[in-house]
């Protein structure tokens, strides 16, 4: 009985020195190869798969993504600011809700233009920041209030990356809602 129970040790010690091999590092069956071990290809590397002979297509040639944004055509320079002031329009139409541009502008510019426009925000209060006008002062036309969010002017830095197309419209709307109530 001794030496059954003794070979029966002798047996489990072997395994579990052996299963513990550690030069045998490949799994002894593979389903599926390629699952494990892909072909990655170079993005824009030679390959047949597609017509133009690289591994992926490239957008046909002055087109735009389905939900990206259109180019802005005006530049950052003083004509660009002129010919925003004088041609841009709203393409949106009218139907702007403006309790979202209010909503908006009280997050993104009342810190600093303050909440009715008069240039005086909590910013300059405290006078952390100086130079705000009061928008009455200003001749803004749609376009260029919306020039002013999209590139910035001097101290103001752009705010097209905290606003979508839609939104940027909407504050425009509550900014000349300010302007034409005093
Ligand atoms: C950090 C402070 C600050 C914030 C925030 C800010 N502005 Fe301004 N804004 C300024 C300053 C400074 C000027 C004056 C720029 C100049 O003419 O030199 C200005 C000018 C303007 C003008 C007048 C530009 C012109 O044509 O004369 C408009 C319109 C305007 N801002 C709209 C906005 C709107 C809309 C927002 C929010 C999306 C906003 N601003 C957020 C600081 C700010």
């Amino acid at each position: 009985m001794k030496k059954v129970i003794n070979s029966i040790l002798l047996v489990m010690f072997i395994v579990t020195v052996t299963s513990c091999d550690k030069s045998k590092r490949a799994p002894n069956l593979q389903f599926m190869p390629n699952m494990y071990e892909p072909v990655s290809y170079e993005t824009y590397g030679e390959n047949g798969i597609y017509d133009n002979g690289m591994a992926s297509r490239l957008p046909v040639d002055r087109t735009i993504a389905r939900d990206a944004e259109f180019p802005y055509d005006y530049p950052n320079t003083p004509e660009g600011y002129e010919a925003a002031k004088s041609n841009l329009m709203n393409p949106l139409g009218s139907d702007l809700d403006s309790k979202k541009g209010k909503a908006l502008y009280s997050i993104y510019c009342a810190s600093c233009h303050g909440s009715k426009g008069e240039g005086q925000g909590e910013l300059v209060k405290r006078e952390k920041f100086l130079g705000i006008p009061n928008y009455k002062d200003r001749d803004i036309t749609e376009g260029s209030i919306y020039h002013v969010i999209m590139v910035g002017k001097n101290m103001m830095g752009s705010h097209s990356s905290q606003l979508t197309e839609e939104e940027r419209w909407q504050v425009v709307a509550y900014v000349q809602e300010l302007n034409n109530s005093f």
